[in-house]
């Protein structure tokens, strides 16, 4: 009888030990992934994401049930033109395959798992002041939001023959280039 309860006590022991040890593990790591997720969504929509990669934004209605779905809306510049990509976590037309690291880099970085560099206007040098959780959490929310399939048109080179609507940036005024070469800000 005796041996049972002392069994039963380290059975309980045990328990508390382990829960304690799981909410000290939660509290390590900061965040729990719903919080996490509710993180990046509020960062993409105060880091502007939304402007170019949500349909109907830029002409004042934004398209809720396609979020983050790309745009056909181009952007032409001496890069060429490109076409703000489907960031929802479809497989064949958006970020299904890339793992959240991907993103991270992607975003930080300008560069794609298969190191082609994001041209602009992808604003990711402000991107790069992200911290590690914030990176990560706009990671964790793009592959939670619902799949959208919606192939974006490919990016054209400069001097192609890009058709279809697209902004066309004029040769800069004497103010904005004052300086020799772009600057990392
Ligand atoms: C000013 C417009 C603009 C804003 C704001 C913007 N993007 Fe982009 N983004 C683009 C364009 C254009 C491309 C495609 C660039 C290219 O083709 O090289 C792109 C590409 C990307 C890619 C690469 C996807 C792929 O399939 O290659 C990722 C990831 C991305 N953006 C994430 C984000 C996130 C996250 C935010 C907000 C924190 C954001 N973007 C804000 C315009 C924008």
């Amino acid at each position: 009888m005796a041996q049972k309860k002392v069994a039963a006590l380290l059975v309980l022991l045990v328990a508390v030990v382990g829960s304690t040890m799981a909410a000290t593990n939660a509290a390590k790591s900061g965040k729990s992934r719903a919080e996490k997720i509710k993180l990046g969504e509020r960062l993409t929509y105060v880091g502007g994401c939304n402007d170019c990669h949500t349909p109907g934004t830029f002409y004042g209605n934004p398209d809720a049930k396609r979020r983050l779905s790309g745009s056909e809306l181009g952007w032409e510049g001496p890069w060429g033109v490109t076409y703000p990509r489907n960031l929802t976590p479809d497989k064949e037309t958006g970020l299904g395959t890339w793992t959240e690291e991907d993103i991270v880099r992607a975003i930080r970085t300008g560069q794609r798992p298969d190191k082609s560099p994001l041209l602009p206007p992808m604003p990711w040098p402000m991107y790069a002041h992200m911290t590690d959780e914030e990176a990560y959490a706009v990671a964790a929310y793009l592959k939670s939001i619902p799949p959208v399939k919606h192939k974006v048109p490919d990016r054209q080179p400069a001097h192609g023959t890009a058709t279809g609507p697209r902004l066309t940036f004029p040769p800069p005024p004497g103010w904005d280039m004052q300086h020799a070469a772009p600057t990392k800000s």
